[in-house]
């Protein structure tokens, strides 16, 4: 969050609650000051989300590490933003985008890395959609490294399913695998920490 955003959040927050247990001022009045401060608190908190995604995008035309996420709920971004930050810890450049906008991007210097839940009955979730298209546009991955995290559930006939083809569409391609698609049930931790595991030794600092 940008540095003046929080302490400006917080003061609005302080004051509704200061203006909510004010003595000697209209109900009507309390409420339109507490509905004016939270307002614009949350018209800064969503200029602060819009410029962070904007920074993640302008970023992407230089990534080390491309990290798309294939999401329904939200899980598997969740695990795309972790995985971005274990790369950035690193010293490296890292780019978060939806799956559905890998034809798109820049390829990245180092890797592009997966990170994709399965919805339905082994399909596609939300942010990989239009997977279909996007795959048969992937040229200049040939040769890229990746790797994928697949999240699921084996209480599901077909476990991890879009992840595994992810995964297959790449190779097709020509994309090399740094290591096999990491399976993860139920965001088992310890498949988790395999992921991150595996990460760590493939992800080696560079110097810019
Ligand atoms: C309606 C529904 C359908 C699902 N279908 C599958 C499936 O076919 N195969 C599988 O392995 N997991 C399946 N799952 C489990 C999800 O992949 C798993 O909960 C995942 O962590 C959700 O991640 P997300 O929050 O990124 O969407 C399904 C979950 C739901 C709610």
């Amino acid at each position: 969050m940008k540095s003046w955003v929080k302490p400006v959040v917080a003061v609005l927050c302080g004051g509704v609650v200061c203006v909510v247990f004010s003595d000697g001022v209209a109900a009507d009045r309390k409420f339109v000051a507490a509905a004016m401060m939270v307002g614009y608190a949350l018209v800064l908190l969503r200029f602060h989300k819009k410029t962070a995604l904007k920074q993640c995008r302008d970023t992407a035309r230089e990534s080390d590490y491309l990290v798309a996420y294939a999401t329904e709920t939200g899980t598997a971004r969740q695990f795309a933003k972790q995985t971005c930050k274990l790369i950035q810890k690193e010293g490296m450049r890292a780019s978060l985008i939806e799956l559905n906008e890998l034809a798109s991007a820049q390829v990245p210097a180092r890797a592009l890395l997966v990170v994709a839940s399965t919805t339905g009955n082994g399909d596609a979730p939300r942010t990989a959609g239009a997977w279909q298209e996007v795959s048969r546009a992937l040229q200049g991955f040939a040769s890229c490294s990746y790797a994928v995290l697949a999240l699921g559930d084996r209480s599901y006939p077909r476990f991890c399913c879009f992840g595994i083809e992810v995964a297959s569409d790449l190779r097709q391609i020509g994309a090399i695998p740094l290591f096999e698609p990491v399976l993860v049930h139920q965001g088992d931790p310890a498949s988790v920490k395999y992921w991150f595991s595996q990460l760590a030794q493939s992800v080696v600092p560079t110097k810019h």
